[in-house]
């Protein structure tokens, strides 16, 4: 039977205009969605040849200069938000102002403020809406997830997080928008942090204080050359330079509301550190790793077997009841990056056509910024900071 259609208007189409276009284009085909997703209008602002290009590369049917022309369209059911994480909100608000469901990339938005806002419209609206941590969706995490509430790993002591990368070591790669704390928020604290406190929040639970120590390393870079983009410096000749606004790195400290302890160590500036998004759980019956760089092996130390048969088992997460690896192609046959925004969007397809609540969302994105914000005051202000004084 023919799949209902639901149109998609695009905002912004770099890196992750990619990945979510490649999602829309394949969800239907690989999972069980009610909808057949539609890649509508997309827009271009002031690259209409380049957006011409990736509209023709993905199937974008329209194009529009402006976002809020396509939030004004009637005919466009969800709004996918893929712009620099500043404008998030503003296209966020208009868009569950004018009904339309919402998809998300993250970090929520650059202040806690700013995400109360969003989640207010949403909630108002009574649209979906989801804000795209998609590590969550990784069938080793889902897993996780499973071994956690299952008991398996028993009481949860400590958190361990890091998420690594090099992009930025070379002092001239240029001062693209992710070093602008006016269109970022943060540095890694926000972009990497973000990822690795939602996964936190996911598995462990809801953090209570923070230390943090923030450091940039490079406090001036070349402006950015017109082709400019994340992970590339693009073509350069600026000899002029501007101010690094953004942490380069940061380290956290948390206490959870649990009782576990916790570490965050986010960096660009990591050598031969590409998407390091690392963590380790350790608890009163078990014990959990896992890095995505080999993202579909989890590690698990079961500390109920014999003490001398003990020792990291590593589970191939790509069997059925392995979170959503079930779809794909067979045991021992691996899935990657680009799977887990198809398993988002097959998740938020099933959250509209049912009228559930998804997660992560705004209010997750809200929760995540509010402690990244404690950890930038902490590190401003040299103290240990509750997560409940960011208002
Ligand atoms: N989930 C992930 O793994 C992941 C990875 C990278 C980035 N992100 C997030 O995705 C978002 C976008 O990041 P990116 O790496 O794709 O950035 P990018 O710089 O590659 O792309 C940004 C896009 O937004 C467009 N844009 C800028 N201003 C606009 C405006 N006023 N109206 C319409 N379009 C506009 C740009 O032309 C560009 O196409 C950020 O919030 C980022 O944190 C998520």
């Amino acid at each position: 039977m023919a799949k209902q259609k639901i149109n998609i208007g695009l905002i912004g189409s770099g890196f992750m205009g990619r990945a979510h276009s490649f999602a829309w284009s394949n969800v239907s085909k690989f999972m069980d969605t009610d909808f057949e997703p539609v890649l509508k209008v997309m827009t271009y602002g002031s690259k209409k040849e380049a957006a011409e290009e990736f509209a023709e590369k993905w199937g974008w049917e329209e194009l529009a200069k402006d976002w809020k022309e396509i939030v004004a369209r009637d005919d466009i059911d969800i709004i996918d938000i893929v712009t620099p994480t500043y404008l998030h909100k503003e296209i966020a608000i208009a868009a569950a102002k004018a009904g339309k469901h919402i998809y998300c990339e993250k970090p929520c938005a650059i202040s806690y403020a700013d995400c109360l806002e969003m989640e207010k419209a949403v909630t108002e609206a009574g649209v979906v809406h989801y804000l795209n941590h998609n590590y969550r969706r990784v069938p080793a995490i889902e897993f996780a997830k499973k071994l956690i509430e299952e008991g398996k790993i028993g009481r949860i002591y400590h958190w361990r997080g890091a998420y690594l990368q090099d992009w930025i070591l070379d002092p001239n790669f240029p001062l693209t928008w992710q070093f602008r704390k006016d269109m970022a928020g943060g540095g890694p604290l926000y972009d990497l942090g973000s990822h690795s406190v939602d996964l936190a929040r996911y598995l462990v639970g809801e953090v209570k204080t923070v230390m943090a120590k923030n450091y940039t390393f490079t406090p001036e870079r070349p402006l950015p050359g017109k082709e400019a983009v994340v992970f590339r410096a693009g073509s350069n000749n600026a000899t002029e330079t501007g101010k690094v606004e953004v942490d380069d790195a940061s380290f956290m400290v948390v206490e959870f509301e649990n009782g576990a302890l916790g570490s965050f160590d986010v960096t660009r500036m990591a050598g031969g550190r590409k998407n390091y998004n690392h963590f380790e759980i350790y608890g009163s019956k078990g014990c959990l790793s896992w890095n995505f760089e080999s993202m579909n092996e989890l590690r698990f130390l079961n500390l109920e077997d014999p003490a001398g048969e003990q020792g990291y088992r590593t589970i191939s997460a790509t069997l059925g009841g392995h979170g959503q690896a079930g779809v794909w192609w067979g045991p021992g046959h691996v899935i990657g990056y680009e799977n887990t925004f198809i398993h988002a969007a097959a998740d938020f397809l099933k959250a509209v056509k049912d009228g559930s609540v998804i997660t992560p969302n705004f209010t997750d994105g809200a929760k995540i910024i509010r402690v990244l914000e404690a950890a930038a005051r902490s590190s401003e202000e040299n103290r240990q900071v509750l997560v409940s004084e960011i208002a």
